[in-house]
């Protein structure tokens, strides 16, 4: 018999640190579900579905053939078990055509860095649910600002992407991710609770940790807010136009952190940088906690710097982050439960997941502190 362990053991890693392992989640809402994927891309959601659950069937969507091929070429290359169905098509197309129900819809189209028109329609989102099952569930990764950022404020993506879903799921959920968003909406109400999938002795261990997290951190998340129906900006939400969005918003966030710091700090705001203050774990530890003590949204700043500049190979955050997650892990799972797991938590694990770095000295730690907490909760 196949499971997660002789499907995907081939190869380094699963979790990867990154948005596309929040679609795991996909193959946990009911046992042997279909799953269609639009946006296939390089297929890096697709082992980490099968992780969760061997059982899945996928069938993914893909406009380019160049990308389909190169995708099908690699999995055929390096992970012969793994597999899915691919189709070249537009996803509009295949949602209008498919006779197919999806027990779950993963919404991953990007056109380069913008959202393709399309799936900024009312009419996207109503044809995404007519494809679900009774109890189906639609995935959108939403790419745009951090949390940090007042990611919820339009002008963003995300304030859109929550308003269009709400018009069309009556329960909806979100998970962060530095700048992406997973939104997750069910066409029935959402389960409280998902299983837990802690039994692949085979996969490695930070791919174990992820995987026994994933409930954990669904089980404490919270709903979008709900959003806003602005017009995109011409030409659409494109990098330029969320980095010159960042830069105007960057000020407000230092203002806000600077209101926090220790009498004779120097200001951020007038430096332009926090700089400062990532050198100073102390003062970031302090402020970080008043801002979640306070629910502000800014507390998700230093972790989702810390993996964003370890991502890049600049260990100045994440090589103190991880030992300090440890040591105030009690405080901050007591002040915010939900953050203490979805950012907090989550964020140390990209950075052990991440490819592209090397481990920092606490990550031995945090990865038994993630094991215990996936069994502690699983039912037994
Ligand atoms: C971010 S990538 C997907 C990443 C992928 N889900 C993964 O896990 O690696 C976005 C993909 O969407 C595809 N795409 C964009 N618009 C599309 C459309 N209208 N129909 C089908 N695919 C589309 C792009 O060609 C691109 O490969």
């Amino acid at each position: 018999m196949q499971t997660a362990d002789t499907l995907c053991l081939a190869g380094d890693r699963i979790f990867v640190g990154d948005q596309p392992d929040d679609f795991a989640l996909a193959g946990l809402f009911t046992s042997d579900p279909t799953i269609c994927l639009l946006g296939l891309g390089h297929g890096g959601a697709i082992r980490p579905m099968i992780a969760l659950n061997p059982g899945a069937s996928i069938v993914a969507v893909e406009r380019e053939p160049a990308t389909l091929r190169a995708c099908v070429d690699h999995f055929d290359r390096h992970f012969p078990g793994v597999a899915f169905s691919a189709y070249r098509a537009d996803a509009r197309d295949h949602l209008t055509t498919t006779r197919e129900s999806y027990d779950a819809i993963c919404v991953d189209l990007y056109e380069g860095d913008l959202h393709p028109g399309s799936v900024l329609t009312s009419e996207f989102w109503s044809e995404v649910r007519a494809r679900l099952t009774d109890d189906g569930v639609v995935l959108a990764n939403v790419w745009g600002l951090p949390r940090h950022l007042d990611a919820w404020t339009p002008p963003s993506p995300q304030s859109l992407f929550a308003a269009l879903i709400r018009e069309h799921f009556p329960s909806r959920r979100v998970l962060w991710n530095r700048r992406n968003c997973t939104i997750v909406a069910g066409n029935g109400t959402l389960p409280e609770r998902l299983p837990y999938v802690g039994h692949h002795s085979g996969l490695r261990r930070h791919d174990r940790a992820i995987a026994s997290v994933h409930p954990l951190r669904w089980s404490l998340c919270t709903d979008p807010p709900p959003g806003e129906h602005d017009a995109p900006p011409a030409p659409g939400f494109d990098a330029s136009f969320l980095d010159a969005e960042m830069e105007r918003r960057w000020p407000v966030l230092l203002g806000r952190l600077d209101a926090l710091l220790p009498d004779g700090f120097p200001s951020l705001r007038a430096a332009g940088s926090a700089r400062e203050l990532l050198l100073d774990p102390r003062a970031s530890r302090e402020t970080l906690l008043t801002l979640l003590a306070r629910g502000d949204a800014a507390a998700d700043f230093i972790p989702n710097v810390a993996a964003a500049l370890h991502l890049r190979g600049d260990l100045t955050v994440s090589g103190w982050y991880g030992r300090w997650l440890l040591e105030d892990w009690g405080r901050l799972r007591q002040v915010d439960p939900s953050w203490a797991v979805g950012v907090g938590l989550w964020q140390a694990l990209c950075i052990i997941a991440s490819p592209l770095s090397e481990r920092p000295s606490w990550s031995d730690d945090v990865l038994d502190l993630a094991l215990e907490l996936g069994t502690a909760t699983a039912p037994s």
